[in-house]
């Protein structure tokens, strides 16, 4: 991770021509824990190459587990002999997704101990609902020195109500409930494209799961779950930053390698701003206007407006004529951004921790800010893009956990950015995996070694 490096754009650049997206970080970062339920051999492709990732790779190296990237955005997974339910990673402490752990030990071993996930920059984020979803099918759980243990002589399925329609406690409980003796239902379960994607990713393994999607899924236990290739999703939410990019900019912009189904919402927004939006199989084109009208925007859960998004589209209202109304109803603090955007010359006004009031066209001019959070980071970037003058991004390190090559696509859209290092020098630094595993413990054998035991009759490849 190169925590001192430092994001310039000099903007107003209009943006033009194609971006590719790559794979769902969040999908990423629940499939990744999701492998160790299974004892074979996972092959994962289309992972992005964002540090998350490799934090969340190296974490599960230390549980003792046989993991490689045959290329940047394809790992190979061999849980074949874990034995360890415990993480101790210490990076994983920082990371709310290594939580998926709990879920994934506790219930291929019905025992687990993991960190507890601290909190974050948008508020606290309890696990409360996880912890009562493993409550619910037979589980102990206790919390001591900043650990969760997690045991049960057996786990049964049962009935589980989230209160609120969490996605990690969804994913959390789906892994935990695809070991558990009968039938699990969840019901208000999340219904984000990754709920989906890990679900379809643990059928695969031999799982029985039903109703991913819908908001009331069924999960019928198994003993076993085997290996298999898996491909994730496109991110929605890197997809709809270059949307909102394309906009800001008034450029034209196609982003491949998409579902624009998980888009909706956004395109509904920017089609209410006065921009032209143009879908196809897996793509969506976005043409600017000269003009952009105001809305009002409120988050909810999917398919509703993604919270993920909200800080890049308060960016981009900015820039429209007259006053937006920016609800956040999914966290209590996501607003922690406002004060660098302002730096910049947006005119927002939080008049509570859930709504944003936005006045615009603002006059954006550049300026050195610090990415607060992912997001807040991508909504500095799109800000920057508007921007009179040079805008420097510090903190750049929030945007790596999310964003892949961010700086090498835009400047092929035709942004004027660049990296710095330490020492103001130009840098490039992606796709960056190797560095990642230079200092780490070698697997002990060959990626080919590895290829070639997939051939092994006892393990399951699906296309
Ligand atoms: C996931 C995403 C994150 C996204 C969020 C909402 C991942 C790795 N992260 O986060 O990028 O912003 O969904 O789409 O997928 N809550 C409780 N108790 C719990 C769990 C959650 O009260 O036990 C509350 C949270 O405080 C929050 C709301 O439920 O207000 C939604 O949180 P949740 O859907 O769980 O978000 P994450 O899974 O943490």
């Amino acid at each position: 991770m190169y925590v001192l490096d430092r994001i310039i754009i000099n903007g107003q650049q209009r943006l033009n021509g194609s971006v590719f997206v790559n794979g769902a970080k969040n999908a990423a970062v629940a499939i990744i824990p999701a492998a160790l339920s299974a004892r074979g051999i996972c092959v994962i492709e289309n992972l992005p190459c964002i540090e998350d990732v490799n934090i969340l790779a190296n974490a599960i190296r230390s549980c003792g587990i046989k993991a490689e990237f045959r290329d940047p955005h394809t790992l190979i997974i061999d849980s074949r002999n874990l034995t360890d339910y415990k993480l101790t990673f210490d990076l994983a402490r920082n990371m709310r997704a290594s939580y998926y752990l709990l879920g994934a030990f506790l219930g291929r071993f019905k025992k687990a101990i993991v960190p507890l996930p601290g909190g974050c920059n948008f508020g606290i984020r309890p696990v409360n609902l996880h912890i009562k979803g493993f409550e619910k099918l037979g589980a102990t759980i206790e919390q001591e020195h900043g650990m969760i243990y997690a045991y049960a002589d057996r786990l049964v399925g049962d009935h589980i109500f989230l209160d609120v329609a969490s996605v990690g406690a969804t994913i959390n409980i789906m892994l935990a409930a695809v070991h558990a003796e009968g039938v699990t239902t969840i019901e208000n379960a999340a219904k984000e494209p990754h709920v989906v994607d890990t679900a379809n990713f643990l059928n695969i393994l031999g799982a029985k799961i039903k109703g991913a999607g819908t908001d009331n899924i069924k999960i019928t236990g198994v003993q076993e779950l085997s290996g298999g290739t898996y491909t994730i999703i496109p991110d929605q939410i890197e997809a709809g930053t270059y949307m909102i990019a394309a906009a800001i900019t008034g450029g034209d912009v196609t982003v491949k390698n998409i579902i624009p189904r998980h888009l909706d919402s956004l395109s509904a927004k920017l089609r209410e701003m006065g921009c032209r939006i143009e879908e196809g199989g897996d793509y969506v084109r976005v043409v600017g206007a000269s003009e952009l009208n105001s809305v009002n925007v409120k988050t909810m859960v999917y398919p509703g407006f993604p919270t993920d998004l909200q800080p890049q589209m308060t960016a981009l209202l900015s820039t429209a004529n007259g006053t937006s109304v920016v609800t956040e109803t999914v966290f209590d603090n996501r607003f922690q951004y406002v004060t660098e955007i302002i730096r910049l010359g947006c005119r927002v006004n939080t008049q509570t921790a859930q709504i944003g009031i936005v006045e615009g066209p603002s006059k954006i001019t550049g300026a050195e800010v610090s990415a607060t959070d992912l997001r807040a980071g991508a909504a500095l970037v799109v800000a920057g893009l508007a921007a009179e003058g040079e805008t420097v991004i510090s903190n750049v390190k929030y945007i790596d956990r999310g964003y892949e090559d961010i700086e090498n696509k835009l400047r092929g859209l035709g942004a004027n950015i660049k990296r710095v290092n330490e020492q103001g020098e130009i840098v490039n630094r992606a796709p960056a995996r190797d560095r990642i595993f230079d200092d780490t413990e070698t697997l002990g054998h060959s990626i080919d070694e590895v290829a070639a035991t997939l051939e092994a009759p006892n393990v399951v490849i699906s296309a």
